[in-house]
Formats: C-alpha cells, sequence, structure tokens
C-alpha cells in the first residue's frame, strides 16, 4: 500500500496549512520592493529565502544575477517520459506607498476576516508560493509526477527589463511543454477561471517646461508660458468626447472584438452599478460602444498615472512654475506593438502641445499584449484541476493588466502558457490594504497540485 491509498490532496494541503502560511508570512516580511533602490539587500533576501526552501524540496535551485534585481531558478527533473513544467512567478512587489493608507504595517503580515494583509500577498508572493506549497503537497503522496522548473523573477513590477535576455541565453535550459503562470486575477470570487489574455503595455513620462525659471504670477501672468495649464491641455486633448485616443494611428491593426466573445462576455455575472460600487466611482467612463468588461479586456486605453508641477505646500503661492510633468500609461490590445504606439505618442505630443510649451516625452517601459489559444491539453488539464478544486468548469476570460515577459515565454520557448489565477481584483493589488484569502491561497496550492497531476496526464507532450 503507498501512502497515497489512504490520504488525499486535500488532506494533504490541509494538514500542511498551518506551515504554507507561516512561510508565506516569512516572504511577505521581505520588502521586496524592486523599484526602489534602497530595498536592493530585500532582493537579495528575498531570492535567498525561495532558493533555500525550493533547495528543501528538492529542486537544484540557484540565485541568478542580472543587469538589475536577480531571479530564482530551480528545477527538479526526476520524472523521465512526463512532460516538463516551468512556473514563473515575481517576488518583487509594488511600493506600498501612501503608507498612512495601511489598516495594518504592509510587510508585517496580518489575518483579518479570513484575509492576509500585505504588500505582495496577491501579486504575485502568495500566489507564486502557492505553486512552490503545491509541489510539497503533491509530495505527501510520492514523487513529482512532472519534471518541474521554477522561474520566479524580481523585475516583474519594474517592467522585466532582463528577463528577455536571460529567456533568450537560457532557452535550451528553460525548455518545458507548458509555461504556468498565477499572477492575475480570477474573475469573481465564485468564478474559477483560466486567463487567456492580456492587455500589453506603453509607458511614457511628459515633461513639460515653460520659462526658465519659477515666476511671479502678477509680473507674467498673462504673458508667461504655463507648463500646468500646457500639461492639462495635452493631456485633454489625447481623448475625444467618445473616450478614443487621438494618437494617429493608435487603433491600426487591432484584432477586433468576435461577435462571439463578446457574446461569451455579455453572459458573465458582471453588473455596472455593483462593479462601480465596488470602487467607490459614481460613473465607469471609456470608450462609446463598448461594455465594461470589453474595455477593460479587448480594447486599449490611456490613463495618466501621476502629474505634478507647481506649487503645493501649505496657503497659497502667486507664481507659475517653470516645469511640469505627468505619466501616462497605455494598455494594449493584440496587433498594436508597444514600440510603435510609444514612437506615435512621442511623435503626437508635441504638435498637440499649446505655444511656448517644450515638450518632452520619454518611453519608460512596454509589454507585448497576448491573447492564448485555449485549444491545447495543458489548457484543459488547467480546467479540470480548477474544476476538481471548486466543483464547477472555470470561465475562460482576459485581464486588462500586463505581464511583460508572457509573449517573449511563447516565441521563445515555443511552449503554451497557461494563466490559472487564484486573487481577486478585489484584493487590490498596487493599492494599500493590499490581500490575498486565506482560503484562495489554499485552494491555489491544490489546484497546484492537482494541475500537475493533470498535466502529468497529458500524452502527445514533446
Ligand atoms: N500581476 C500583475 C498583472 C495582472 C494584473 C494581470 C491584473 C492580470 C490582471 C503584474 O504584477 C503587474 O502589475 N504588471 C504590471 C506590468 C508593468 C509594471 C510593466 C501592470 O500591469 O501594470
Ligand atoms: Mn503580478
Ligand atoms: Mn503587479
Amino acid at each position: 500500500m503507498t501512502l497515497s491509498d489512504t490520504v488525499s490532496l486535500p488532506e494533504i494541503v490541509q494538514s500542511q496549512a498551518a506551515q504554507a502560511q507561516a512561510e508565506l508570512f516569512e516572504l511577505l516580511r521581505i520588502p521586496s520592493v524592486s523599484a526602489d533602490p534602497a530595498h536592493r539587500g530585500d532582493m537579495q533576501r528575498a531570492a535567498e529565502y525561495l532558493q533555500a526552501k525550493l533547495t528543501a524540496l528538492g529542486f537544484a535551485a540557484r540565485i541568478d544575477a542580472t543587469a538589475g534585481h536577480p531571479l530564482v531558478y530551480a528545477e527538479h527533473l526526476h520524472a523521465p517520459g512526463a512532460p516538463t513544467v516551468l512556473i514563473y512567478g515575481h517576488y518583487d512587489v509594488q511600493p506600498e506607498a501612501p503608507l498612512e493608507m495601511w489598516h495594518t504595517p504592509p510587510f508585517e503580515p496580518t489575518i483579518r476576516d479570513g484575509r492576509i494583509y500585505a504588500r505582495g500577498a496577491t501579486d504575485d508572493k502568495g500566489q507564486a508560493y502557492a505553486h512552490v506549497r503545491g509541489v510539497q503537497a503533491l509530495q505527501g503522496l510520492g514523487a513529482l509526477p512532472v519534471n518541474l522548473k521554477f522561474l520566479l523573477e524580481g523585475e516583474e513590477e519594474i517592467g522585466s527589463p532582463n528577463l528577455e535576455a536571460y529567456l533568450r541565453a537560457h532557452i535550451a535550459e528553460l525548455k518545458a511543454d507548458a509555461v504556468v503562470i498565477s499572477d492575475g486575477s480570477r474573475f469573481a470570487p465564485d468564478v474559477p477561471t483560466v486567463t487567456y489574455g492580456l492587455r500589453g503595455l506603453s509607458y511614457v513620462e511628459v515633461n513639460v517646461t515653460g520659462a526658465n525659471r519659477d515666476l511671479h504670477s502678477g509680473s507674467y501672468g498673462g504673458a508667461a508660458p504655463n507648463p500646468i495649464a500646457a500639461l492639462a491641455t495635452i493631456i485633454a486633448r489625447l481623448k475625444d468626447d467618445q473616450g478614443r485616443v487621438t494618437i494617429p494611428g493608435f487603433y491600426d491593426g487591432i484584432e477586433p472584438l468576435t461577435n462571439e466573445e463578446r457574446a461569451i462576455w455579455a453572459a458573465l455575472p458582471h453588473d455596472d452599478a455593483e462593479f462601480a460600487a465596488s470602487i467607490g466611482a459614481t460613473a465607469l467612463p471609456g470608450e462609446a460602444g463598448y461594455t465594461t468588461l470589453e474595455r477593460l479586456w479587448g480594447r486599449p486605453t490611456l490613463d495618466v498615472n501621476g502629474i505634478w508641477g507647481g506649487y503645493q505646500g501649505e496657503g497659497s503661492k502667486t507664481v507659475i512654475a517653470s516645469k511640469a510633468g505627468a505619466k501616462i500609461s497605455m494598455r494594449l490590445v493584440p496587433g498594436q506593438d508597444p514600440e510603435r504606439i510609444t514612437k506615435a505618442i512621442q511623435a503626437y505630443i508635441p504638435t498637440i502641445a499649446p505655444e511656448g510649451a517644450q515638450v518632452e516625452v520619454t518611453a519608460m517601459h512596454g509589454g507585448q499584449p497576448v491573447k492564448i489559444d485555449l485549444d491545447n491539453p495543458y489548457v484543459r488539464a488547467a480546467g479540470r484541476a480548477l474544476s476538481r478544486v471548486y466543483g464547477k468548469a472555470p470561465s475562460y476570460t482576459r485581464g486588462g493588466g500586463s505581464i511583460p515577459i508572457v509573449s517573449a515565454f511563447r516565441e521563445l520557448l515555443q511552449a503554451p502558457v497557461v494563466l490559472v489565477d487564484f486573487g481577486l481584483n478585489a484584493d487590490a493589488p498596487h493599492s494599500p490594504n493590499e490581500s490575498f484569502a486565506v482560503a484562495d491561497y489554499h485552494n491555489g496550492i491544490l489546484t497546484s497540485a492537482y494541475l500537475l497531476q493533470e498535466i502529468a496526464e497529458v500524452e502527445e507532450h514533446g
């Protein structure tokens, strides 16, 4: 009699729950903020934590330096003849600011109402670590049924600037039959989800200069160029009154949504009023002619992410600023190329800038949009795994966010990508009080274990 005759995976996951939570807490306590150079040491510590854990699970695990933050690569290749799975995730997190909005400190994980509150709880430490614990659960049954590789990077939240070069340099080593990623959101609490699309990204910073110094607004107002007003004009001109982006060529080449896809999305349990209420908004402004889900998943958009300029201290100061600036992101859909879009906005902004505004548009980072073909055995394996966990078949939905490296996985490794998400948008990733439901963490661990079992049954692999 083997162990697997006596215990089931859900029982193992349950019996390991306290340990799984304690380990995630340790990881969450490390403030691995990739955007902030002050956290370099924390990036290394987080990588070391993951390396040590994977080593303890029997993986050959190492930390590879990059031009930026290190990544963790680990492999466990002891299932001859079985498929090979590459699991990707990221251990870096977004900055915690604004700190005063957190109810408990961002890097002191705390449980309230069945949720783990911490920066990175859902994005992506909790979801990525669910796979690590999924492996441990499976090992409770016996030998791993697949060959497994982990690639956990520390630069996703800053656009993965060094990962594509790493992939290119390690193509043979990273070769896999499928890439599994859990770094997004399922559609709703009671809707298990396989995600088949992500938007791409083009991100620029706009700097506007007026005069060569801040000026007395009485002595110069009415004659001197005002860069803040100019920036406001520029931003206002980037979209028309139909919510369409005005950059020439912006919509060129976009794959139109099919009627079939629109019908499927329309049948999902989405309610605009509820959605607006969930974020405390009074309206959902966007591109005319498209539903909210279409605008979030299947249409590009442009948003101002930050803006600065002029006097912001107490009281008033009569001054015309010399400089103003803004950060602008554009979410892209299949058919749009981030580089082309970045060049298009760089060419366009000077043409809509008011007289006297000297503008500079700097490219920050970008990422390719992806739409994933659902017709492959690994996606079907994910569907079966989710059905086993949630007792119902998953919905197939797209996401509005971006994971820049996904298209490179598909192109360089030529492997299907399976996006199976454990979190929710309501977990508030990137926001203050980010959280991850304890139940979602546990379901993620179980899903990961079942998924690897289901993939082990896939026959037509390379
Ligand atoms: N996990 C997100 C991506 C995501 C969010 C996918 C929601 C699906 C739904 C990821 O960590 C992220 O935040 N990506 C950035 C990419 C950027 C920094 C290059 C994003 O989307 O803003
Ligand atoms: Mn993420
Ligand atoms: Mn993120």
